[in-house]
């Protein structure tokens, strides 16, 4: 496995005609990282993935200083797991002068977009330019963030991307927490309260799929999850996905996504209910 921090170092070393599969991410590495990195390894010649914790994607107040760190443990676990190429840039070469970046016109005033504006900008820009960069074949995302897989395709498909986006199911950890690097800043009680959130999830999933209305189910999972001790809810919905405009009868695919905040880490979770 190569490592570049540099742009010429990373032209040097990407192979000309190959198919590339590229897995961005901001470290921290875990299994839902490592499960995208094993798709793009099956579909793949060459395996690019990047770490780079951007700072246009974090709030004024958001958790951009202590973002968990670990740089050597992510790049002995990106070279077990097939990695070819690990991208690892500073801030000053992926903004060299900020002067232009990707704006959101529809989708990001919902959900995680409502609760942290300008976020979603943010993380076009820089998947946008990390695109630009590596230009793979293909490149993969978790529905763990449901809306940023939508808002990425949309973006693909605004500006002629040739990219092929592949969505990777959530990885979970035994008790149903969705594996994430913010896990970390949750004691050992919370964890297991947490675990909470995908059984409520599930149990709304059921709901939708006997035939209780979108309304009913919110309020339910909201009453669940208001039950989960030292929390605060930041969001519970229901949209259409991946247009994540309002839920209706003609909706083929409802996301259900709920943000809950802890008192050092906010979690997201979501499912996706497919009608028939
Ligand atoms: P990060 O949070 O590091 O996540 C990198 C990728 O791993 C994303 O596609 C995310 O959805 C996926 N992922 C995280 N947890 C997962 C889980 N439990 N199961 C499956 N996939 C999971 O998302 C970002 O970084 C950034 O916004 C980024 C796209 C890199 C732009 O900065």
């Amino acid at each position: 496995m190569k490592i570049v921090s540099t742009i010429p170092e990373l032209k040097e070393v990407l192979p000309a005609h190959q198919s590339i599969g590229f897995v961005p991410t901001m470290g921290y590495l875990h299994e839902g990282h490592m499960s995208l990195v094993e798709s793009a390894r099956r579909e793949n010649e060459f395996v690019v993935m990047s770490i780079f914790v951007n700072p246009t994607q974090f709030g004024p107040n958001e958790d951009l200083d202590r973002y968990p760190r670990d740089f050597e443990r992510d790049e002995k676990l990106a070279r077990e797991a097939g990695v070819d190429l690990l991208f690892y840039p500073d801030t000053a070469t992926m903004y060299p002068l900020d002067m232009a970046r990707v704006t959101v016109r529809q989708g990001a005033d919902v959900l995680c977009g409502a609760s942290r504006p300008g976020h979603f900008d943010g993380v076009l820009t820089i998947v946008s330019k990390l695109f630009n960069l590596v230009q793979p074949t293909h490149a993969y995302f978790g529905l763990k963030d449901a809306q940023q897989v939508a808002l990425i395709e949309g973006y693909v498909r605004d500006y002629f991307v040739p990219v092929t986006i592949r969505r990777c199911p959530i990885i979970r950890e035994e008790t149903g927490l969705a594996k994430s690097s913010r896990n970390v800043y949750l004691t050992e009680t919370e964890k297991e309260d947490a675990s909470r959130i995908y059984k409520g999830l599930m149990d709304a999933r059921d709901a939708l799929e006997s035939g209780h209305t979108f309304n009913e189910v919110k309020q339910k999972l909201t009453q669940t999850l208001s039950e989960i001790p030292d929390s605060r809810i930041d969001y519970v919905e229901l949209v259409d996905y991946p247009t994540l405009g309002e839920a209706t009868e003609a909706s083929s695919e409802v996301l259900l996504a709920v943000a809950v905040q802890f008192e050092r880490a906010r979690l997201i979770d979501n499912v996706i209910w497919k009608r028939g």
